[in-house]
């Protein structure tokens, strides 16, 4: 799959798209890689999007939206509420470390005199990241790409959004990139290992892998006393049961996990690994992060709920359901001390 959900000068942006093609080797074509330019709108194997194509991307179940791709194993609705849940979460990490992550893109992107840099960023969701650092970084070309199309139409000029399974191969050539992003991508990831082999495929030498991800179950925070199983066992209950049946499904969405793959795949050095955590609710001394645990605390409901066709699926009953999630959502309500630690992971390709 490989469709361009963007307009460009071929399409006058009134609406229509391009569709997908099936990529044809031209034996006449002999522009390079860098010839071709940064953003690639160009490639002859994208078209863009026609309006009636959007829906065949997307399965609704009990009134949620869904990827329609038969391989995907990403269990999350993908619609309007969901969406906006990607946006909290963008605009609190961006709030607590700048949209570069307190300037870990810097490296990457370093303008170079003879061409310009390209970021790709995967499972882009909505593309908020894309769009904030495409803007942060104007001289670098971004590529976004998710499994349905839910990113706008209408980028900006160094922006360009497609659809791609970044459990298949890409359709870059080697050396590519000089910045790859994966953020929150562990739920769409049939295997982290595999998805690192293309990683370090698509950037150049000295390019740089930035993953940020969430630690897989809620913590207490340092200054609060007792233990997570303690103070809030419906949290430990509710994420062990999401656990439970993602590793069913062959899904691994521990985080803190991350930085190890990355290190033990070999092809990546300088390795540097933080963990930040995020306040849930509004017990915080602080006034920003008060704020900011307010937000997440919603944001954490929505994805709760997000959760309940799995469950479903998995055999738990509609009630069964409706007591797991309550119970999760009402304890982040009245617990104070509650976070959720993210994993952020920087590495220079070999
Ligand atoms: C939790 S969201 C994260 C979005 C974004 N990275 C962010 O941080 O805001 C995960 C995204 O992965 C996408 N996704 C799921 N399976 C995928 C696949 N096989 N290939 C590409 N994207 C996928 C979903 O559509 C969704 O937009």
């Amino acid at each position: 799959m490989s469709a361009n959900t963007t307009s460009n000068s071929q399409n006058n942006g009134n609406g229509a798209g391009l569709i997908p093609r099936p990529i044809e080797d031209d034996p006449n074509d002999v522009t390079t890689d860098e010839e071709d330019g940064p953003g690639q709108l160009s490639d002859s194997s994208l078209e863009e999007l026609q309006d009636n194509d959007f829906p065949a991307y997307f399965t609704e179940r009990n009134g949620r939206l869904y990827p329609s791709e038969a391989n995907s194993v990403y269990s999350l609705p993908v619609d309007t509420p969901e969406q906006e849940r990607y946006t909290v979460n963008h605009i609190m990490l961006k709030r607590i470390l700048g949209v570069d992550y307190q300037g870990a893109t810097d490296s990457a992107l370093t303008p170079d005199p003879t061409r310009s840099r390209r970021v790709l960023d995967l499972c882009c969701g909505n593309g908020k990241w894309v769009l904030d650092m495409a803007v942060h970084a104007p001289h670098a070309q971004f590529v976004g790409v998710d499994i349905v199309p839910i990113a706008t139409r209408y980028p900006p000029d160094n922006v360009q959004f497609e659809l791609l399974d970044v459990n298949s191969d890409l359709r870059w050539d080697n050396g590519h990139f000089d910045l790859v992003h994966a953020r929150d991508v562990l739920m769409a990831v049939k295997d982290y290992d595999v998805l690192l082999h293309e990683v370090a495929r698509l950037l150049r030498p000295g390019g740089q892998f930035l993953s940020v991800e969430w630690s897989n179950q809620l913590a207490v925070h340092i200054s609060f006393p007792g233990n997570i199983e303690d103070i809030a066992p419906a949290t430990v209950h509710f994420f062990d049961t999401v656990h439970h049946i993602l590793a069913e499904l062959g899904v691994d969405i521990d985080g803190s996990r991350v930085s190890a793959n990355i290190t033990a795949s070999n092809y990546f050095t300088d390795t540097n690994i933080r963990q930040i955590y995020v306040p849930v609710g509004t017990w915080s001394q602080n006034a920003q992060m008060d704020e900011i645990g307010s937000s997440f605390r919603t944001a954490l409901k929505r994805m709760a709920r997000g959760f309940r066709q799995m469950f479903l699926d998995y055999g738990l009953s509609d009630d069964e359901v409706d007591v797991l999630t309550a119970a999760f959502i009402q304890e982040i309500q009245m617990v104070d001390g509650l976070v959720a630690f993210v994993h952020i992971t920087s590495a220079e390709r070999r």
